[in-house]
């Protein structure tokens, strides 16, 4: 991993006054901390949506996200001593804690995902020094759209800033991803880490997670919407459910590598291969890897139709891997169901998934642009009829990935006696 040393006020910083989310950050700092705008650094990352290839990262598949036009915002301000202070807008509370002392604390929730990038800094050698954090954020929290990814990117991007270091994407990616694997203990894949740094305007994104190869697809047709229809339902066991699903697909991939040389994980098998030697599998497990291997192919072809600008095909994949998501891999739930299910009824829809990890958050819809309201009052109406409350639904454009909005020039840093 290389670290470059950089120069504070760089001219490729952008100041943008207009982001009313970034300034509410920027007041809890202000109030909070009593850390000024002229000391603090401003970074953004945005949430995603995955069009296709659901479970296929951890697999070493392919995905097919795009982030979204919704972020999570840093404000960040050094301290003299090895002191973080964060404070979350959202959940009107705080936390405290140590850099020369990573442990976690088992009570902490979204602070652990701050935690866990600023030591993963540290133990990459980058001299993140204490400091202050404000978050502020217009991305759902645990809806299913990313909102930890891109917590963490936005804290990683304000603190190299801090540091006065600088990673490439994919390295500030990956290790927002270890952050997670190991001081988080959620096992995830690189898709929403990804997305998040690498997310372009009008783009969507094909992402090779093995080979980290990325192939972004211009959105130049403006009839179709990306919708977010969140069910408004608590996600619950998404973490130990989550581990539950990757420990199941690498135990196939290790049965296949006993009848398919070179199988290094399920991307590796096609479908051919897995209809040849599925009896191999105890039933459970293949199920698990039939959604895996057809979800990685369907993520392919609906790269190919996005290139073409077929949305009715991308939509027809999306349906299909709805079903595989829900009777293979047992990830949805009956919210997500009645969700998926309405949209389908709804006018100008050509498709709809989960996204995400699933039990509960978001589905995403690809409807005609033309027909947005009527769709999202038919899909509200059926989901409140059947489920006792309304969803939220709200259309999403292609965003930029994370970057650094603005920094102060930096001031006294604050010491122990501000706590
Ligand atoms: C979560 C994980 C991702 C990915 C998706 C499912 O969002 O963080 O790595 O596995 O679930 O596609």
């Amino acid at each position: 991993m290389s670290i470059l040393r950089r120069p504070v006020n760089s001219s490729r910083v952008r100041r943008s006054a207009k982001d009313e989310v970034g300034r509410q950050a920027l007041q809890a700092l202000q109030s909070q901390f009593s850390r000024p705008e002229r000391e603090a650094v401003l970074a953004r990352a945005p949430g995603r949506l995955n069009l296709l290839g659901g479970h296929t990262d951890y697999n070493e598949g392919f995905v097919l996200p795009l982030a979204i036009d919704r972020s999570v915002y840093v404000a960040a301000a050094p301290r003299s001593d090895d002191t973080v202070r964060v404070y979350s807008v959202h959940f009107r509370t705080g936390a405290v804690f140590r850099l020369d002392r990573p442990e976690r604390d088992r009570s902490a929730t979204w602070s652990a995902y701050v935690q866990g990038v600023l030591v993963a800094l540290r133990a990459a050698g980058i001299p993140v020094p204490g400091c202050d954090l404000a978050i502020a954020a217009d991305v759902p929290i645990g809806a299913g759209v990313s909102s930890s990814a891109a917590l963490e990117l936005a804290t990683a991007m304000a603190c190299l800033r801090l540091a006065e270091a600088e990673l490439p994407p994919r390295d500030v990616a990956l290790l927002c991803q270890r952050a997670e694997n190991e001081f988080v203990g959620m096992r995830c894949g690189i898709l929403d880490q990804f997305a998040s740094a690498f997310g372009q305007q009008d783009h969507v994104l094909l992402i090779d997670c093995r080979t980290l190869a990325c192939e972004e697809i211009p959105l130049g047709d403006k009839s179709v919407c990306f919708v977010v229809m969140d069910t408004k339902k608590e996600r619950s066991l998404v973490g130990s459910e989550y581990n539950e699903r990757r420990a199941q697909c690498e135990q196939a991939a290790r049965l296949f590598a006993a009848v398919l040389p070179g199988v290094r994980a399920l991307r590796d098998v096609s479908p051919e291969e897995f209809e040849r030697h599925k009896a191999i599998l105890p039933e459970l497990v293949r199920c698990r890897a039939e959604h895996v291997v057809y979800e990685n192919q369907r993520a392919l072809d609906g790269a190919k139709y996005c290139r073409a600008g077929d949305w009715a095909a991308v939509g027809e994949l999306q349906q299909q891997a709805q079903a595989s998501l829900r009777d293979l891999y047992e990830v949805s739930c009956r919210e997500l169901e009645a969700l998926t299910q309405a949209a389908y009824g709804a006018p100008g829809c050509y498709g709809a998934r989960l996204v995400g990890a699933g039990f509960g958050g978001s589905a995403c819809a690809l409807v005609d642009a033309g027909a947005l309201p009527e769709f999202a009052e038919y899909v509200a109406r059926e989901y409140e009829r059947q489920i006792g409350w309304r969803p939220e639904i709200y259309a999403c454009r292609a965003e930029q990935g994370a970057e650094v909005i603005s920094e102060g020039r930096t001031g006294e840093p604050e010491t122990e006696r501000d706590l």
